[in-house]
């Protein structure tokens, strides 16, 4: 049908360009329901690091720093980073770093964290199960995961796909990956809905899950 999109595109979508206007209100808002969905589902605490993976501009980065020791936001764009940064500086927040890395070149997850929290990044990474056994192995024992991302959503979501390499999840089977890559105690639940046109300007309602589990 003319005009659908239903190709995943692996071509890379440029984050540097959008990061200065990535602060939408759709977007403030998604990332307020999503803090607020960890944050009924991880007690946070003020000794903890916290590993931000796909940070962004820090839309949910921030919100959680005032609760724990440190939040390391990890991108691989670098526009994103410096927003990020930016704000840092104005808020005068100073527990809280970015990472630079990009995976496709080799580079992998580092440092020691608590919790890893990552908001709408995971359909942007090729594989999936290999990213979810490098988040087990930078968290301490007993640490937290909380991955929130797209329900599946058959290539709608996004206005084109570039860097998408999935089009949303299906829960139960990204679950079980959670649990092939270490995790216990998975489960789900819807944190956030929102409302937007699809590729071809219908309105629809997009809903965004979050998976936690523990190492
Ligand atoms: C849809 S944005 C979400 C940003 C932020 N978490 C939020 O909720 O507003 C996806 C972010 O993931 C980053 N990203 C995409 N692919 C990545 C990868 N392979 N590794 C790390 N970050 C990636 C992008 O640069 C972008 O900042």
């Amino acid at each position: 049908m003319r005009g659908e999109i239903k190709t995943l595109n692996s071509s890379k979508r440029d984050f540097d360009k959008e990061a200065t206007s990535w602060d939408s209100p759709p977007r403030v808002k998604l990332a307020v329901d999503i803090s607020r969905a960890i944050l009924g589902r991880i007690q946070l605490k003020p000794d903890m690091d916290i590993l931000d993976f796909g940070c962004g501009t820090g839309l949910v980065t921030f919100p959680l720093g005032s609760l724990v020791h440190s939040v390391t936001g990890m991108d691989t764009s670098k526009g994103m980073l410096e927003v990020f940064e930016g704000k840092a500086q104005r808020k005068q927040v100073d527990n809280i770093k970015t990472l630079h890395l990009d995976l496709a070149k080799g580079d992998i997850v580092s440092g020691r964290y608590h919790v890893v929290i990552s908001s709408m990044t995971l359909h942007h990474v090729k594989d999936t199960l290999a990213l979810l056994k490098q988040f087990h192995l930078v968290l301490y024992p007993g640490g937290y995961i909380a991955i929130a991302d797209l329900d599946e959503e058959g290539g709608r979501f996004h206005d084109h796909n570039d860097g998408v390499f999935h089009f949303g999840f299906d829960r139960e089977k990204l679950c079980q990956l959670f649990v092939e890559a270490g995790f216990t105690s998975v489960s789900s639940m819807t944190a956030a809905e929102m409302n937007k046109p699809d590729a071809q300007g219908q309105e629809r309602v997009f809903s965004v899950f979050l998976i936690t589990g523990r190492k």
